[in-house]
């Protein structure tokens, strides 16, 4: 049986990339598999955070969620820190996981930026928590955007690690679940860049709380180059930005680029982004409004949550109860 687990962190607001690389597929994944999906705010605290925002922020991913279409009856919908397994889990996975392995991260690289030597400890060990979070419900398919795809891979080393350490055949080695049209959606102001929570302008990336005229107004500014757009995706190569306004608009309309390039090859920009706009408010427009009927119900957020909380309690006990086991504890 496959068991999907993946995360999303509650630091600044939902962004398109987050929808179109990571919670789309997770609704689509609800329909077939036993699905559990968790707000981490345990690696949120890894930078700085304001107590009150990261409160008002894990309820408001979780909004998010539920208001882009995941059912937190079918599935199990929780915040990390209510369940500490994953953290316990992460302990042992220090000891098995080596300096080395995380030296290597380019996450930490580009999060802790120059200053590295003050970056806390909590965001260098951040993949670990990770491999634990996934492990600790032995989940086998992970669906992420692009960008964690390194982390998988550390996840499938300390997995492995930690059975030939003990000589058991305990943990599966889950795979990434990277599709879909927009794998690694772009700054709307620099095709280069990841669109990210933590870009400092609000013109690079879509939230998913945006209103219409938000919308309109970012993809109108949203950098672009003169030429029309090419026929065929190959057109596409060495113009970072037109394709990244093309892989975002193939993913919201569930087209392929070849399909939307067909249909709009040889448009200028002004047309084609009034053609984004549209297809963008359809889409975003009552996720985002949902998302505001439901952040001012907190109430109800809360109750979603504690009860997925006693569901990924009850799915994590027995993995870390028979981890103490392996590695050598004894029992209370
Ligand atoms: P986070 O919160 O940065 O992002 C959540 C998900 O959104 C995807 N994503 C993107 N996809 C496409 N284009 C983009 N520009 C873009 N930006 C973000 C991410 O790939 C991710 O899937 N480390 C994780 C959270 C995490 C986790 C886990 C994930 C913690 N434990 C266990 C999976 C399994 C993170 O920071 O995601």
């Amino acid at each position: 049986m496959n068991r999907i687990f993946s995360g999303v962190q509650p630091t600044g607001n939902l962004h398109l990339g987050n929808y179109l690389g990571a919670i789309r597929n997770w609704v689509l994944l609800q329909k077939e598999f036993e699905c559990i999906y968790c707000v981490v705010d345990l690696h949120a605290i890894t930078q700085e955070q304001d107590p009150k925002v990261l409160r008002a922020a894990t309820r408001e991913v979780a909004a998010g969620l539920i208001a882009a279409g995941i059912d937190p009856k079918r599935n199990i919908l929780f915040n990390q820190s209510q369940v500490p397994a994953h953290a316990e889990l992460a302990w042992v996975f220090n000891c098995v996981a080596r300096l080395g392995w995380l030296n290597r991260m380019t996450q930490f690289k580009e999060k802790a930026g120059k200053n590295r030597e003050n970056a806390s400890v909590g965001l260098y060990d951040y993949p670990v928590l990770m491999a634990a979070d996934i492990l600790v419900h032995k989940a086998t398919h992970v669906p992420v955007g692009e960008d964690q795809k390194q982390h998988l891979e550390l996840t499938r080393d300390i997995a492995q690690a930690f059975n030939s350490q003990f000589g058991v055949s305990f943990f599966p080695l889950p795979e990434p679940q990277i599709f879909g049209e927009a794998t690694r959606v772009m700054s709307l102001r620099d095709g280069t860049k990841k669109m990210s929570k933590s870009d400092a302008s609000e013109y690079s990336r879509i939230n998913m709380t945006d209103d219409a005229d938000a919308i309109a107004q970012k993809i109108r500014k949203a950098k672009t180059d003169p030429e029309p757009l090419p026929s065929e995706p190959a057109g596409l190569e060495t113009r970072p930005e037109a394709a990244n306004l093309v892989g975002i608009y193939a993913a919201l309309a569930g087209k392929t680029a070849i399909e939307v390039l067909a249909e709009h090859g040889g448009a200028q920009f002004s047309a084609f982004k009034q053609a984004l706009v549209d297809l963008s408010v359809a889409v975003l427009g009552p996720i985002g409004a949902e998302m505001k009927r439901l952040t001012a119900d907190p109430g109800y957020v809360d109750a979603v949550l504690r009860d997925g909380a006693e569901r990924a309690r009850a799915s994590a006990a027995p993995v870390l109860r028979e981890v103490y086991d392996i590695v050598g504890f004894l029992r209370p």
